[in-house]
């Protein structure tokens, strides 16, 4: 396939970066994943505001406009659409904060920006029919990362941890909670529950990713007239939750239907997160 490094395009197995790259050294860097279905992509300009948030509060100085990201995703989707299977597209945008000379942990100040971006392909949305989907099986356990989980770094070894361990129990992602025992997410989703017929989410703060697809998802009920509240979700909620979804860029909303080993509800995707992927399809690319 095509990648984007530093200004060109070349074949991805062409790609080289520096081993002393602050994005290789020191994970030092911001990136983002965002999906495209058939050439349209879903929720590009939240995907490029986050991205320059997390850049500002790293200070690190971007090199590019919003228009010319969205140049190098479009044009990447268009050049590698005949090279993948499919044309559900995903695009990795990575921007560390540059390669130095020397390692030192100090933000280095005349250096410039690594911009890395590819595409690959995704899974097609699943259909909005919970007769039709089979739903996810989700670990749990305490969430031992940092407590800058709202910056979508490219430091990435406590999410990893955290999914590998779901992986080895046989599960597909692990939902994670705080020493409170209130759920924050999971390692690389947005977790959701249906509580008494509401829908809720952990509000965003530290302890989250501010997911696009969460967005999304919560714009898309309020337009359709769901009813949501964003407010903490303990782990006794959750496990006594009808309905569990996960949200991220590639699974879209799924659902889930077993927690660390307990059904959820009657352990099959449930009424409400059809209505809600309903009301997502129709809202996600406006
Ligand atoms: N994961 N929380 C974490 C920790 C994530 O890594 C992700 C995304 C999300 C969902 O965010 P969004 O809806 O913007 O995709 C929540 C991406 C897809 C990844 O690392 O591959």
């Amino acid at each position: 396939t095509i990648a984007f490094l530093n200004g060109q395009y070349l074949p991805l197995d062409e790609a080289r970066i520096s081993p002393m790259d602050r994005g290789f050294l020191f994970g030092d860097g911001i990136y983002e994943v965002i999906p495209s279905y058939g050439g349209k992509a879903v929720g590009l300009a939240a995907h490029l505001e986050r991205m320059n948030n997390g850049l500002a509060e790293l200070e690190i100085k971007n090199p590019y406009r919003d228009q010319e990201y969205q140049q190098i995703i479009s044009t990447l989707i268009l050049r590698n659409k005949s090279k993948l299977a499919s044309d559900n597209i995903g695009v990795y945008l990575h921007v560390s904060r540059g390669t130095d000379t020397k390692r030192f942990h100090a933000y280095p100040k005349h250096i410039t920006a690594t911009i890395f971006a590819f595409a690959f392909e995704i899974s097609p949305p699943p259909p909005a029919d919970r007769k039709l989907v089979k739903g996810l099986k989700v670990s749990l356990c305490e969430d031992l990362r940092w407590h800058r989980c709202h910056i979508k770094s490219t430091a990435l070894l406590g999410n990893v941890m955290h999914f590998e361990h779901g992986q080895r129990q046989g599960n597909q992602e692990t939902i994670l909670y705080n020493r409170e025992r209130q759920v924050t997410e999971a390692s690389s989703s947005n977790v959701f529950v249906v509580d008494n017929g509401v829908i809720r989410t952990p509000p965003l703060d530290n302890q989250l990713l501010p997911g696009i697809t969460r967005k999304l998802a919560l714009e898309s009920f309020k337009r359709e007239g769901l009813v949501f509240s964003e407010s903490v979700v303990t782990v006794r909620e959750l496990l006594n939750a009808q309905e569990v979804w996960l949200t991220s860029s590639s699974k879209e909303i799924s659902p889930v239907i077993e927690v660390d080993g307990h059904k959820v509800g009657s352990g099959r995707p449930g009424p409400v997160w059809e209505r809600a992927i309903q009301a997502y399809n129709k809202y996600k690319f406006s």
